[in-house]
């Protein structure tokens, strides 16, 4: 009999109970074929709504809805153990009420299997929040550059650049964490504001394009791994993925034209 502990899977007040402590490591995944190298290796795996951008070739995020959601959170809860996996509520499935806000959350656990939702917004999504966190719900929230408000914000631009901006901003991060999320992710603000987030209020933030005193990091995978052409200025290349998958495809598609690949390639053999 073995004598290792089971692996299990990380819960949002593990998260939660990280705030000033190691930093959270999380990145984003959207389907079986990645989730799983990168599941031993992260805190919280978000499948976030930014899959419309990089696997769905949108332009924002506003077109991707409830159902496309599940399916990736499927794959995602399906492929892996360890992480916890946040799945992110889509633009138009939980702003009109805390009611709708319910079942759309409700949907994505139960369908899913993930053990938290994402939802962007601050002062003015504190009661839903409030409201899906009494009912079971953990619930992780989004200020500073929330990319469903794109047409508000007037483009993907970071955020808190006056004191007004960086009061309300404040502010967000503030009721968002008082309604009880268990974590915040501040994306796309000034460093200092980010830094001032992260000391005031009691749960983790979790920085993209912010600031390396916050809580933990997040990164969009495609972007870090450089699978997509146009990234943030503020993201590192970890890898060169794009590059390695370009090389293949092109070896490969030289052999079959070319007709050169040994003769017991890309053939079954007979069994025995
Ligand atoms: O959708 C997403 O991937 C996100 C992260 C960028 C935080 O919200």
């Amino acid at each position: 009999m073995s004598a290792q502990k089971p692996a299990r899977r990380r819960t949002a007040p593990e998260i939660q109970a990280r705030k000033g402590g190691t930093p959270i490591v999380s990145l984003t995944a959207y389907n079986a074929a990645f989730a799983p190298l990168v599941d031993p290796l992260v805190d919280f795996i978000l499948v976030g709504d930014s899959l419309g951008m990089v696997e769905h070739g949108m332009d924002s995020t506003l077109g991707v809805g409830l159902e496309l959601m599940i399916a990736h959170g499927r794959a995602v809860v399906r492929s892996t153990a360890m992480s916890l996996i946040v799945v992110d509520m889509p633009f138009g499935s939980y702003e009109a009420s805390p009611e709708a806000a319910f079942r759309s959350a409700a949907r994505l656990m139960a369908e899913t299997g993930c053990g938290a939702v994402k939802l962007e917004g601050g002062a003015h999504m504190a009661e839903t929040i409030g409201f899906l966190a009494a009912r079971g719900i953990p619930v992780m929230a989004h200020v500073g550059l929330t990319p469903q408000a794109v047409n508000a914000l007037g483009g993907f631009r970071s955020q808190g650049h006056d004191a007004a901006a960086r009061e309300k901003i404040l502010g967000d991060a503030v009721a968002v964490s008082e309604a009880g999320a268990f974590a915040v992710v501040v994306e796309g603000v000034v460093a200092p504001l980010a830094e001032e987030i992260t000391r005031t209020v009691s749960i983790p933030t979790i920085g993209i394009g912010a600031s390396s005193a916050c809580d933990g990091q997040i990164l969009v995978i495609n972007d870090m791994l450089g699978l997509t052409d146009r990234v943030p200025r503020f993201v590192k290349r970890y890898g060169a993925i794009g590059e390695a998958v370009s090389k293949a495809v092109s070896d490969y598609a030289g052999e079959v034209r070319e007709r050169a690949f040994p003769a017991d390639e890309h053939v079954y053999k007979p069994r025995g």
